[in-house]
């Protein structure tokens, strides 16, 4: 354990601030803390370099301190980090997204995804008077979406019904629902088409949480590039290049309900998160930032797929090629705080392993970033095809792991 990760247990429970940074999602190789960013790559403490394919999560899109970006931010931070009235870059930055996400007609900012998706279904609460609301993937920590229930009262639980996409169920849209929220990347558009005819027969808002598909999947989300139109979408992540920021976005007469409900704090519309987000948009407009992400996206997964084939090793790339997750099918992904059942993503973490050996940092999957060379992607292709080495040589993946499996993460697929 390296005296950073102790000192860290000694004062944070768990040892880090984020499920999903926690060493659990790890293998034990991977470094306990990071030090520096700059384009696509990262250095931990000892100074050593990765390509990095995690990204913070998802929120660095163009690359660490992007050039634009950090002008912005410099430039906005001369001005002050916040006021006691409104800033006036909120009007800009709202103008401009109203101008690039389908939906969106009115604005309100948060700082990050959780504020945004709690924000939302309180507004199709109160649009609609209605309690329950219909969920599918992961919305963040709030007492409404939380997969982990503990400290959370079972009659708040209660209000929210997963969606299952099991079976063909997932799109009955009861008259007592005010909003289906999902994440929009696991439907297909025929299936968002389907689900935005019931929630408006119904009388149901339909939400998109594009927390993690906006700004990446196209720049306005995943609506866009799907052709559905939802009532409310939220956006964060990406849109301000690893600067907290997130906002809730939709069509007016629905949006009109926050004058009367209590979204509200001090921290909203500070200065940073709005000026990084007026830089990505202007690059992402100027520049073909998602087309070569696709292109990262797309040539990754080709070697992923043809080493799977080559080695026997039943395992697959999920997902758009933005953003690519592991599935290795002997593992049981299976979220223990969710279904609380025992789970081995063994595999997952043997090939993580042995990226990490090899220089580039992935657990779950491939995210990408603009400033992802092409000699990046050649050397995270390279791990690849020994990385599927490795699995093939072992009988069991625990034989060459070097600590524990890494636990699932809070994802439902
Ligand atoms: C789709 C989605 N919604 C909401 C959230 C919550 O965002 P945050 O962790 O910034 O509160 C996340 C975070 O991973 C997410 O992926």
């Amino acid at each position: 354990m390296t005296d950073l990760l102790s000192r860290a247990l000694r004062v944070i429970p768990s040892g880090c601030n984020t499920f999903s940074k926690s060493r659990a999602q790890w293998p034990a190789n991977a470094p306990s803390h990071l030090g520096r960013g700059r384009g696509g790559h990262v250095w931990d403490a000892q100074q050593r370099e990765y390509i990095d394919f995690t990204l913070g999560l998802g929120p660095i899109i163009l690359g660490y301190k992007d050039p634009e970006v950090e002008h912005s931010v410099r430039l906005a931070l001369d001005d002050g980090p916040i006021f006691s009235m409104p800033y006036q870059l909120e009007v800009a930055i709202a103008e401009m997204l109203t101008e690039v996400i389908p939906c969106a007609e009115m604005v309100k900012f948060g700082l990050n995804g959780s504020d945004a998706t709690t924000a939302a279904v309180r507004c199709a609460r109160a649009h609609t008077g209605r309690d329950v609301i219909r969920s599918h993937g992961y919305h963040g920590w709030s007492d409404t979406f939380s997969p982990n229930t503990a400290g959370i009262p079972q009659a708040t639980r209660a209000l929210t019904e997963q969606i299952d996409l099991g079976d063909d169920m997932w799109d009955a849209v009861d008259r007592n629902v005010a909003a289906v929220i999902i994440e929009p990347d696991n439907f297909s558009p025929g299936m968002l088409r389907r689900l935005r005819e019931n929630c408006d027969r119904a009388g149901a808002l339909l939400i998109f949480d594009e927390v993690l598909t906006g700004f990446r999947i196209a720049l306005g989300g995943y609506q866009e590039y799907s052709g559905v139109t939802p009532d409310l979408a939220t956006f964060s992540k990406a849109m301000g290049n690893g600067y907290p920021i997130s906002a809730v976005v939709g069509k007016r007469e629905y949006m009109q309900t926050f004058e009367r409900i209590g979204f509200s704090g001090t921290f909203l519309g500070s200065t940073p998160g709005l000026a990084a987000t007026g830089a990505v948009i202007r690059k992402m407009r100027a520049e073909p930032v998602i087309a070569r992400l696709w292109e990262h996206g797309n040539t990754i997964k080709s070697v992923f797929t043809e080493c799977a084939k080559e080695s026997g090793i039943d395992a697959e790339l999920t997902g758009l090629a933005p953003r690519l997750v592991f599935r290795f099918k002997g593992d049981t992904d299976v979220d223990p705080i969710i279904r609380d059942r025992p789970a081995r993503l063994a595999w997952r973490t043997l090939f993580a392993q042995s990226l990490i050996e090899r220089g580039i940092l992935a657990n779950f999957g491939f995210t990408f970033a603009y400033a992802h060379s092409d000699s990046d992607i050649e050397r995270a292709c390279e791990a690849i095809r020994d990385a599927f080495e490795v699995l093939a040589n072992v009988d069991k993946p625990e034989d060459a792991l070097i600590g524990e499996a890494a636990s699932p993460g809070l994802r439902a697929a």
